[in-house]
């Protein structure tokens, strides 16, 4: 009876081994297509991630950050391209577009890409996912600089032709629209952190006057000197547009309203520069200091857009410790460093309290010490309605999670071996027993 038992009880544990064992290997096999299909889902994602990098490196410049096409420049990013056949779009990249701006990219063209990296473009287009290649462009510091410049209005910008000078005029509008709208607004009509020019105050200066201020800047202002970058006839074009700007057809100079793109990385690489550069006068946070002013404050960020904040710091302020960036670092340093400002807006203090004596010690002290706490995790929860901004931190708490789900997962299978083991050898084992058992019997 009691043997018997203990049979069964052995049968039982090898059938369930054998059970198990069945199992894995029949799932095994069933996810044997599956897995060819990662394999081939594997090579295309790495031809994916190469072809990212080329085209940031070759493509970017002319088709965009997102492959949405800049000006004439078609979009690469258009279902059309989608459904055209590899022959075609392989034939169009290798060999260009005769007569186009379009070039040929093959080796056997005279080009710098091989057949398989003509391959990989195509693959991009056909499969590629533009927001992570915009990603790549930006942070690889390829991405196609976000122009100061607002195009004018084509018909008017045509009307002014008419007018007595209108070629000058036109030169003026033109530089106006690419060097001086991010401060001094559409039309010349002023924002919060520049006077208007198409004033009639403005009007009445003498030529002498304007003239003056355009060249060598207004000392202690935002207004830089221009006589770096402008000819002096340059600068009496944008004193005749100044002086005749009621003749000039309004709407004809839109506001510049292009974002600086940012990702993670461009954050993370502003906040490096900005440390390294900027926080012994503004202060670690952008709460100012003795030296400089705060730029971590509602009033500054709210007023002035991110190509007026590049173009600060590019150009400097005249007759202040506030240096001239543009000599030392490049435009895409400078607009990570703007990213990075960007970000405070969302919680930026309406009134700046600068590190200046006062009671409890300097407030970049105090700062400080809330700076480490504030920075991590703080940041993920206070500025949860920041959207890009807290987005490193999300990406951050969302690597450590999977990180700790894998461990499990890890454990977990381990465990099931080693019972399924312990099964296996048990079922062998009671069959090994058998024999002697029935003789006893
Ligand atoms: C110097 C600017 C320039 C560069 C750089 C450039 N392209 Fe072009 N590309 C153009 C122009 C302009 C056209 C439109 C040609 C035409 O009018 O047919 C074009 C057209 C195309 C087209 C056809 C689009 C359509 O709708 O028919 C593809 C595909 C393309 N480019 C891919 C690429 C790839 C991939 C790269 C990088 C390896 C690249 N281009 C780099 C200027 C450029
Ligand atoms: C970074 C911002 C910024 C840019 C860019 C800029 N300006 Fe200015 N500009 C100012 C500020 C601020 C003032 C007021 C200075 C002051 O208070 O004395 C000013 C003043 C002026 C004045 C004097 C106005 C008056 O009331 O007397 C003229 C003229 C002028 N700017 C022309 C230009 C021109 C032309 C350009 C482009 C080539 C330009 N500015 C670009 C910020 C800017
Ligand atoms: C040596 C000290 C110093 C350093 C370093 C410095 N700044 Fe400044 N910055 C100033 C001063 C002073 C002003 C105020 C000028 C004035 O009187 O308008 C200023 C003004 C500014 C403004 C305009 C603020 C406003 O309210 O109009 C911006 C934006 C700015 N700085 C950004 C930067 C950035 C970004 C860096 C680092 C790349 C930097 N600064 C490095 C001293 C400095």
């Amino acid at each position: 009876m009691n043997n018997t038992r203990t049979y069964l009880i052995e049968a039982l544990i090898g059938l369930g081994a054998t059970l198990i064992i069945v199992t894995t290997l029949g799932q095994y096999m069933l996810n044997e297509s599956s897995r060819i299909n990662e394999a081939q889902a594997k090579v295309l994602s790495a031809q994916l991630d190469e072809s990212m990098t080329l085209y940031a490196e070759n493509c970017a410049v002319c088709h965009g950050l997102n492959g949405e096409g800049i000006g004439a420049t078609p979009a690469l990013d258009n279902p059309a391209l989608v459904t055209m056949t590899f022959d075609d779009l392989y034939k169009t990249i290798s060999r260009g577009r005769f007569d186009t701006a379009m070039p040929a990219w093959s080796k056997e063209d005279g080009g710098p890409l091989s057949d398989y990296q003509i391959e990989e473009m195509v693959a991009l287009i056909q499969y590629g996912d533009w927001n992570a290649t915009g990603e790549r462009v930006v942070n690889l510091g390829l991405a196609p600089l976000v122009p100061f410049t607002t195009d004018p209005n084509p018909a008017l910008f045509a009307e002014v032709q008419n007018l007595p000078d209108g070629l000058t005029l036109q030169t003026a509008i033109q530089i106006f629209a690419s060097s001086c709208v991010a401060c001094h607004g559409a039309d010349g009509l002023g924002t919060g952190i520049a006077p208007a020019l198409n004033d009639p105050a403005v009007r009445a200066k003498t030529a002498d006057e304007l003239t003056r201020t355009i060249t060598f800047g207004n000392a202690g202002t935002l207004m830089a000197g221009w006589s770096n970058s402008l000819t002096g006839e340059e600068i009496n074009a944008m004193v005749t547009l100044i002086q005749r700007w009621d003749e000039i057809p309004a709407g004809i100079i839109p506001a510049p309203n292009v974002p600086i793109p940012t990702t993670a990385e461009s954050i993370a690489l502003g906040s490096d520069l900005y440390t390294a550069n900027c926080s012994r006068c503004h202060g670690p946070d952008g709460q100012g200091t003795p030296r400089a002013p705060s730029l971590n404050v509602k009033g500054l960020l709210t007023t002035t857009s991110d190509l007026a904040l590049q173009q600060i710091i590019t150009s400097g302020v005249p007759g202040t410790a506030m240096p001239t960036w543009g000599d030392r670092m490049t435009d895409a340093e400078i607009q990570a460093i703007v990213g990075f400002i960007r970000q405070w807006e969302a919680t930026a203090p309406e009134v700046a309290v600068p590190a200046k004596g006062g009671g409890g010690g300097p407030p970049w002290l105090r700062n400080q010490t809330t700076t480490t706490a504030a920075q991590q995790p703080a940041a993920g929860t206070s500025n949860s309605t920041a959207g890009q901004a807290n987005n490193p931190h999300q990406t951050q708490q969302a690597v450590t999670q999977t990180t700790t789900l894998d461990w499990r997962i890890l454990l977990l299978a381990f465990g099931a071996l080693s019972i399924s083991f312990t099964l296996i050898f048990l079922g062998v084992a009671s069959l090994r027993r058998k024999p002697p058992k029935m003789d006893k019997a």
